[in-house]
């Protein structure tokens, strides 16, 4: 039976109070804690650096699931595996050298994820998929938390579960953006099996309730 993970995203936190606000969704049972790094270049928004996530890796035990939308990425991963990542997830768009961007991320002792932007092919994916350990689906274009979940990702998430099964490898297949307690179960009948979710949890009164119902919702 597959392993459904929680990712909830910090990004809709209350920043004036994150190393809290990190601890209650640890609590709520979240899995993993997705940590969504924009850089006002790739994407157009801004938000935190390594000390931000080295000042948050106290208050959790749970992995730190480190999302780069930043462009160039490879000067910044030392610090961010410094700071306490476990997973760090780049674009293929924020690296020219993606394969040596990979083996980086891995010489640090983290896991290795590669992000799909919505309009991304699925080529992308084509030499690189059996040497990493996760691939992101964005299901909106990254840059805000709040958007609407795009309904052609669901297909693109099928194709990429056939590509990870017939790879035979334990590779994770997470989707990120616009995902509900109301949409989750279809988000993983298309072969997902990691969820982050931003809104949909810290935009709740009660976290532990709130992950409770996408559980429900996946069982
Ligand atoms: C978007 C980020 C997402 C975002 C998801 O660029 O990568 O992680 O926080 O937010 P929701 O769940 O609100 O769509
Ligand atoms: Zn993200």
């Amino acid at each position: 039976m597959t392993q459904f993970k929680i990712s909830p995203s910090i990004l809709s936190a209350d920043f004036a109070r994150l190393g809290e606000e990190v601890r209650a969704v640890d609590a709520a049972g979240a899995d993993y804690i997705h940590v969504d790094v924009m850089d006002n270049h790739f994407v157009p928004n801004l938000t935190i650096g390594p000390l931000v996530v080295a000042a948050i890796k106290p208050h959790t035990q749970k992995p730190l699931d480190v999302h780069l939308m930043i462009s160039p990425v490879d000067a910044i991963i030392p610090e961010f595996a410094k700071a306490g990542a476990n997973i760090i997830t780049i674009h293929p768009e924020g690296t020219i050298h993606l394969d040596r961007t990979v083996q980086l991320i891995h010489s640090l002792g983290c896991k290795a994820g590669v992000s799909l932007n919505p309009a991304t092919p699925l080529a992308v994916l084509d030499y690189i998929l059996e040497s990493i350990d996760l691939v992101l689906v964005m299901s909106v274009n990254p840059g805000f938390g709040g958007q609407s979940f795009i309904d052609y990702s669901l297909r693109k998430i099928e194709a990429i579960r056939k590509r990870i099964d017939a790879s035979g490898k334990a590779i994770e297949l997470e989707v990120d953006g616009g995902i509900k307690v109301n949409n989750v179960r279809q988000v993983a009948d298309a072969g997902a099996d990691v969820f982050v979710a931003g809104s949909a949890i810290y935009g709740t009164a009660d976290y532990q309730a709130t992950i409770a119902a996408f559980r429900a919702a996946l069982a």
